[in-house]
């Protein structure tokens, strides 16, 4: 569905996961573009009803790019670029909120 307008065989590449499933990609791509380029739509679903989403605007405008980074949440896939061992997960709602001690 999606195909890279650079050359396919250029570039370093990075291996990563998404949902557990190792991946790669390459360097100087964004997760969500990396995500695209191996078939991956779905990133987040809906707090509310739980719809799925997919990346849209690809420039940091729509916020359906969010997904879970190394188990932090509410990430723009779009505007993060793709690094070596990335641990990449679907964001099911909302943003799980972080425990305050004290
Ligand atoms: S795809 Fe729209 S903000 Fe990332």
């Amino acid at each position: 569905m999606f195909r890279s307008m650079r050359d396919a065989g250029g570039g370093t590449r990075l291996s990563f996961t998404f949902d557990g499933r190792p991946l790669s990609g390459r360097e100087g791509d964004t997760v969500a573009a990396s995500l695209l380029a191996n078939g991956i739509a779905i990133c987040r679903e809906t707090p509310v009803s739980g719809a799925p989403r997919a990346p849209y605007c690809l420039m940091g405008v729509c916020f359906d790019c969010l997904v879970v980074i190394d188990g932090v949440g509410n990430r723009q896939g779009c505007l993060v670029p793709l690094r070596e061992g990335m641990r990449i997960e679907t964001q099911h709602g909302r943003r799980q909120a972080e425990e305050v001690l004290g």
